[in-house]
């Protein structure tokens, strides 16, 4: 059944739950993401760790879905292959935008910045506290490249689970690890009525954030 223009015209929500005021948000835009993430937990939003990661290939965008892993100089770090195309675009055009859509709360949380990989030792760390299929699954898959088949992946991820009998640890692959976004600008959507949504922006100068509303 093909969709009508109609019918997507019609898709017509009024936000209505809740307002976000200057003297509101927090001193630093990490303490409000962490108090609007503590209330994205306590709504039960869905994955509420997941965002839209933005890069640049070749001057153009390219965007996909990651997970929000935690805190590193005041920006998110995200884990992935390096070798993969975000990982190659970030390597050779090193700005990211993340953007986090909590729709049960009504809210967006869109961040910009310069990034950077993070150390071995934290990637270490943290690879180390992944579920066993998982870590394998990073060794077996060459992220972003055409594959022959579904079997030839099962193929990889059988051979490597050999090689790594249960109990024994398997290495965090060199390819595999975390990349902090070092945000200079974050920005703060709380849906309103009749479009006249809140929106916060927080940008650096001289060190120091800047808190400032934007029309809708
Ligand atoms: C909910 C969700 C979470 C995901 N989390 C990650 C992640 O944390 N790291 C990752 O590399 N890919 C993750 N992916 C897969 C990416 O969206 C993407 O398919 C993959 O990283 C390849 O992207 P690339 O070809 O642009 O490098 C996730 C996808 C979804 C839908």
């Amino acid at each position: 059944m093909s969709l009508s223009r109609e019918e997507l015209q019609n898709l017509r929500k009024s936000y209505k739950l809740g307002a976000l005021s200057e003297q509101h948000c927090a001193p630093t835009p990490k303490s409000q993401f962490e108090f609007w993430f503590q209330e994205a937990l306590k709504a039960e939003v869905d994955e509420p760790n997941a965002f839209t990661l933005s890069t640049i290939k070749a001057g153009r965008p390219s965007a996909r879905i990651v997970l929000f892993k935690g805190f590193e100089q005041e920006g998110p770090v995200f884990y992935s292959n390096y070798d993969s195309p975000k990982g190659q675009q970030l390597t050779t055009t090193p700005f990211a935008a993340a953007t986090f859509l909590w729709l049960p709360l009504e809210r967006q949380v869109r961040i910009e910045g310069t990034v950077q990989r993070i150390s071995t030792a934290l990637s270490d760390e943290y690879f180390a506290t992944r579920p066993r299929g998982s870590q394998i699954g990073a060794a077996a898959s060459p992220q972003g490249q055409v594959v022959g088949s579904r079997e030839e992946l099962e193929k990889k991820f059988a051979e490597i689970e050999g090689r790594y009998p249960e109990g024994t640890p398997i290495p965090r692959p060199d390819h595999w690890g975390g990349f902090v976004i070092v945000p200079n600008v974050w920005e703060f959507w709380q849906g309103r009525r009749n479009r006249l949504h809140d929106r916060i922006r927080y940008r650096i100068e001289g060190g120091a954030w800047i808190k400032e509303r934007l029309a809708p």
